[in-house]
């Protein structure tokens, strides 16, 4: 491993403890490269947060293949099938059994944050939990060959720590994508006009399956967490007030989209965390400025209509630390040099089917020519799905692929 300078830093300086940092660091850790990771918040907030849980296969393969998989091997289960209910009624797909034939692993993200923590901490990272890189001049010198960030310590003060190479790993609302000087990098920034009540709810899966429910008040959804909690997500106006939902609301507006009269009541249960997420899109490309190169949602947001959001941190924080250690080790720049076009394919493919789903799960609710039009679209959208084989082929390649 290459030796910590007198100055206080690393070779590689990460920000963001998210599974992108996270990965990244332990990659670079087992290839010899000598990083440490900066933390905003504490550490049992980076562990109790809890976010997105579907992993697909190519994503479980790079945790295991680099010995970060035990926890997800151990507690994960796998879902292999998804099912849509409509106003015809409803069709299930068996997506591991078409297409690539893969399934999904559902490990709540909060517990593969505590795995790659632990295993960090355990491979003899320097990982320092409430510590921000701040918000104005936290970056620097990104256009010479030792950028710097400025951190703050828990008691407020600062200090620098110097490296070979900042990896942006801060999430949507970090400062590495804002130190982006202007005109050296595009964003493609979509907001799809539609927002979700997103809810943790402490009862067990009513389901076997994934179940997306279309209906003309609104997408309702149903998604396996752990035994004992589910998420579901309902369509809302956008700019609504997530407590202005009583539980008893919420779970009298899901019966009704899940069409529980039809195919069976829920498991009703006390909402734990109620949000309001607005669908959007924004992808920067370049995703790297000089020695600064961003991963995960720093690099670009992905709505969370097909679940990628997570899984692309993954793979680009898998590209990042080969590019970073083949720059290292073998003084091949290259890799490094092509970051950005090696992600930006996987990502486009990843947005475009995200937004087809967007249109599958979802159309305007007015009287006007346009909504009729795009409800029209989105049931026959959702009939060639239940109908045509090559269709179902081609849903299973992108739903739980990367
Ligand atoms: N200084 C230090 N840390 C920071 C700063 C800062 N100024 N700003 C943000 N961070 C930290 C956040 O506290 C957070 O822990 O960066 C981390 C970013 O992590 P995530 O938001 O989880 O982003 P990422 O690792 O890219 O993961 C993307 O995970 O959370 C989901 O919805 C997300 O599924 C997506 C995926």
């Amino acid at each position: 491993m290459e030796k910590r300078s007198s100055a206080d830093g690393a070779t590689v300086l990460i920000v963001g403890a998210g599974p992108a940092g996270l990965v990244l660091g332990n990659l670079l850790l087992a290839a010899g490269v000598d990083c440490l990771i900066v933390e905003r918040q504490s550490r049992a907030h980076v562990e109790q947060r809890a976010r997105a849980g579907f992993l697909a296969a190519e994503t479980v393969r790079v945790l295991v293949d680099n010995g970060l998989g035990t926890g997800l091997r151990a507690r994960g289960r796998q879902h292999g099938t998804c099912v849509f209910r409509t106003e015809r009624g409803e069709f299930a797909l068996q997506y591991d059994g078409l297409g690539r034939g893969e399934a999904h692993t559902v490990y709540p993200q909060q517990e593969l944050v505590t795995d790659l923590v632990a295993e960090f901490l355990a491979r003899g990272g320097d990982l320092r939990f409430d510590t921000p890189v701040s918000e104005t001049g936290g970056l620097d010198g990104l256009d010479g060959e030792r950028p710097w960030l400025v951190a703050h310590r828990a008691d407020g003060t600062p200090y620098r720590l110097t490296g070979r190479y900042v990896a942006g790993c801060d999430g949507r609302h970090g400062v590495c994508r804002r130190q982006l000087p202007a005109g050296a990098v595009r964003s493609h920034r979509r907001r799809h006009g539609v927002s979700w009540l997103a809810l943790l709810v402490e009862t067990p899966p009513a389901l076997p399956a994934v179940t997306y429910a279309v209906h003309d008040r609104g997408f309702a959804g149903h998604m396996a967490r752990t035994p004992s909690v589910t998420r579901y997500y309902l369509q809302c106006e956008p700019g609504t007030d997530p407590d202005a939902w009583t539980d008893a609301a919420v779970w009298d507006e899901l019966d009704l989209r899940m069409r529980a009269e039809r195919f069976g009541p829920l498991r009703r249960g006390p909402v734990l965390e109620r949000a309001v997420v607005d669908l959007e899109s924004d992808v920067l490309d370049p995703m790297q400025y000089g020695r600064l190169f961003l991963a995960g949602d720093a690099a670009g947001l992905i709505s969370p209509s097909a679940a990628k959001g997570a899984n692309l941190a993954v793979m680009a924080a898998e590209t990042l630390a080969r590019a970073f250690a083949a720059a290292l080790h073998q003084g091949d720049e290259e890799p490094l040099a092509r970051y950005s076009a090696t992600c930006l394919p996987r990502i486009w493919r990843a947005q475009e089917f995200s937004h087809w789903m967007i249109g599958l799960l979802h159309a305007p609710a007015g009287d006007d020519e346009e909504s009729r039009f795009l409800r029209a679209l989105r049931d026959s959208r959702l009939e060639s799905l239940r109908t045509s084989t090559v269709q179902q082929h081609s849903f299973a390649d992108n739903y739980v692929g990367v």
